[in-house]
């Protein structure tokens, strides 16, 4: 079933000049991008869009790290896109994610893990219309 998901290159790949190595990987994987933003992220737009992990330890690190610096926001579109991407990401920790993953390849550690990808179809709907609202959700 084709599908819509979103992903995040983080301040962290963007510094390490990852972009493409990643923009790679989605697409050898026909993952295509429908729509590209690069966009660094104030504190509050980082807040809105983690606001499901509010309440987490890990919240404000989290969302100083998300605005430090620029991010890649990108919609891909696929045969089973969410699932597809999470196993391209690999695990959220990089020291736990599979070789051949961009965690794996990118990743530094569990806060700076390179890439976001939505995790099922209503967050997918959510983080797609957070950052493209004028995007047509209908594929
Ligand atoms: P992401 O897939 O973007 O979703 C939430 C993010 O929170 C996650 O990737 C990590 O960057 C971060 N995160 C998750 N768990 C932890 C943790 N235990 N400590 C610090 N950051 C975390």
């Amino acid at each position: 079933m084709s599908e819509r998901t979103l992903a995040i290159i983080k301040p962290d790949a963007v510094k390490k000049h990852a972009i493409g190595d990643i923009i790679a990987r989605y697409e050898k994987a026909s993952l295509k991008p429908v729509a590209i933003r690069m966009m660094q992220f104030s504190m509050s737009t980082a807040e809105g869009f983690y606001a499901v992990h509010k309440a987490r330890p890990f919240f404000q690190s989290l969302c100083s790290f998300m605005s430090s610096g620029p991010s890649v926001v990108l919609v891909l579109q696929g045969d089973n896109a969410i699932k597809k991407n999470r196993e391209l990401m690999g695990a959220t920790d990089p020291a736990k994610a599979e070789p051949g993953t961009i965690r794996k390849a990118h990743g530094t550690n569990i806060e700076f893990n390179a890439v976001h990808g939505s995790d099922s179809p209503e967050t997918a709907k959510f983080e797609i219309a957070y950052f493209f609202p004028e995007m047509d959700l209908a594929e």
